[in-house]
């Protein structure tokens, strides 16, 4: 990009130096620089980044997104096999386009939090401080009022608590303690366990709660989440911005139809906890997060963080089949905070679980495929429900990427076997 930038000047200026002296040269000159600016184009939407070998397709559709104006600045992340192939970023910071969005850019990716979240509290399950079949009483005593009182851990994790919502003013979410008290004080729309409805915001204080009920260290689930997930895997996921990690954070560029989301742009809701929708992340971060649940990361840099046992059931749907959600009234499929993906991405195969935030953001891990994959947005698209435009075909061409090298691999091998199987016999026969 600079490079590019300074041979352009280079040129403007021995142009306006050959005009200025009359040289002819000048005619070449203009040839060179508008061949040089033409070529230069791969830069026009600040797209930076590496993919690996036979990944290079992802930058071409990444690209797509920005000419498409789908994305004004996003960035996205995969790992395979344990190994970063994509990480690019691209567009702009802003919607002045003030700067570009760089591998320093942070993003508020709403309900992309609540992956996180589930992994808290599966954390918690595996110190055996909690425990998904149990009473939330057993943790949280003041919750068991009102007809709440056989919730389960489970019920809060897959949407199933009968508390989806919440009518309270803005700025009460950025008091943890208002809601929480709140919460055990409220009443449920069904009775707990029954069926199920999307908790858009209310999940996050439910679920977060217990976890800082049980953690021996008395830590808010910011700061839980901080020393337990994004230390040990070095990456960044806040849900609780620190003040001077703000001005990394790019604006989310809302539609007028979308105001309703612009508390979402404020420092003081960056700060503050509020775990169904306002972590903070890149899709490098995300990406490796996902990685890191379904094996070891970067040659075991990273550990695993989750046991098998523990991962199989936090990723077990707790839906029953083709139950019609309460809030949203499509089906929807949770396991323990979760979303089961699978009818999203039949081509990644099954088991697929992660979860989308409004507007883009996403972040899931394919176990059959050793895939994990995160894009984060600036720009949002709130009209589409299911899969966003944005990665649709992406993960389609990724799937049939690896399902022809996989053949490929079996051929290859098949024939490898059959070459010695006959150098073999052929000795013998000697
Ligand atoms: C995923 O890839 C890693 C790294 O190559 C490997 O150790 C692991 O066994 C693979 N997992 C599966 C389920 O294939
Ligand atoms: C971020 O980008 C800069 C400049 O392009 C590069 O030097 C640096 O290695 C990148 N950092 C990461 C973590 O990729
Ligand atoms: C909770 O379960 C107990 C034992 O099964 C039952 O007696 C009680 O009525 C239940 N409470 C509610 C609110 O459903
Ligand atoms: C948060 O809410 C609690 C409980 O209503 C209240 O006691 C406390 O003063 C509030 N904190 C702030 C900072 O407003
Ligand atoms: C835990 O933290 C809360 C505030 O977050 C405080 O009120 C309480 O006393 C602490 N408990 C212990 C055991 O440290
Ligand atoms: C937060 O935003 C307000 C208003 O936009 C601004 O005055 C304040 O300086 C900001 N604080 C920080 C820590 O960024
Ligand atoms: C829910 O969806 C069904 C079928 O799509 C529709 O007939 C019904 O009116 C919807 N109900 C509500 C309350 O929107
Ligand atoms: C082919 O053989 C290589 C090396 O022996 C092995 O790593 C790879 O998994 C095999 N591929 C398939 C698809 O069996």
């Amino acid at each position: 990009m600079t490079t590019h930038l300074n041979t352009c000047l280079t040129l403007l200026r021995w142009l306006s130096l050959s005009i200025r002296t009359g040289m002819y040269s000048y005619i070449w000159i203009c040839f060179f620089l508008i061949i040089t600016c033409i070529s230069g184009n791969n830069d026009e939407f600040n797209i930076d980044g590496t993919t690996a070998d036979g990944w290079e397709f992802v930058r071409d559709l990444f690209r797509e997104n920005f000419v498409e104006e789908r994305d004004l600045g996003a960035s996205l992340a995969i790992y395979y096999q344990g190994n970063l192939v994509v990480d690019l970023q691209g567009g702009w910071f802003d919607k002045l386009k003030s700067k570009s969005y760089d591998n320093n850019s942070l993003q508020l990716v709403f309900s992309t939090t609540k992956g996180l979240v589930a992994i808290a509290v599966a954390l918690c399950v595996q110190q055996g401080l909690l425990d998904y079949s149990k009473l939330v009483t057993n943790y949280w005593p003041e919750y068991g009022q009102n007809g709440k009182e056989n919730t389960t851990v489970a019920d809060i994790l897959s949407h199933r608590a009968g508390l989806p919502f919440d009518f309270s003013p803005f700025d009460d979410y950025l008091n943890w303690t208002l809601m929480t008290n709140r919460l055990e004080q409220g009443q449920p729309v069904w009775k707990p366990g029954t069926t199920h409805g999307y908790h858009a915001l209310t999940y996050g204080w439910l679920a977060g709660e217990l976890v800082r009920r049980v953690d021996p260290k008395n830590r808010t689930l910011g700061e839980f989440i901080r020393d337990e997930i994004a230390k040990p895997l070095q990456i960044e996921f806040y849900v609780g911005l620190p003040s001077e990690q703000e001005y990394r954070v790019s604006p989310l560029d809302l539609q007028p139809y979308q105001s309703s989301l612009d508390d979402f742009n404020k420092n003081t809701t960056h700060r503050a906890e509020i775990p169904g929708g306002n972590g903070i992340t890149n899709a490098r971060s995300l990406a490796r997060l996902y990685a890191s649940l379904i094996g070891n990361v970067e040659n075991n840099r990273y550990q695993q963080i989750l046991t098998e046992d523990i991962l199989k059931r936090a990723i077990k749907s707790n839906t029953p089949p083709h139950e019609i959600d309460f809030v949203l009234n499509i089906t929807t499929t949770f396991a323990m905070g979760f979303s089961v993906m699978n009818d999203l991405f039949p081509s990644l195969g099954s088991e697929i679980f992660g979860h989308q935030g409004i507007g883009g953001s996403i972040g899931f891990a394919a176990p059959e495929k050793n895939l994990s994959f995160a894009y984060v947005v600036n720009r949002l698209e709130t009209q589409v429900i299911d899969i966003d435009h944005r990665y649709k075909t992406m993960i389609k061409d990724i799937a049939q990427m690896i399902d022809r090298n996989h053949a490929t691999n079996l051929i290859n091998n098949f024939s490898f076997h059959l070459l010695t199987f006959f150098v073999f016999f052929h000795r013998l026969r000697q």
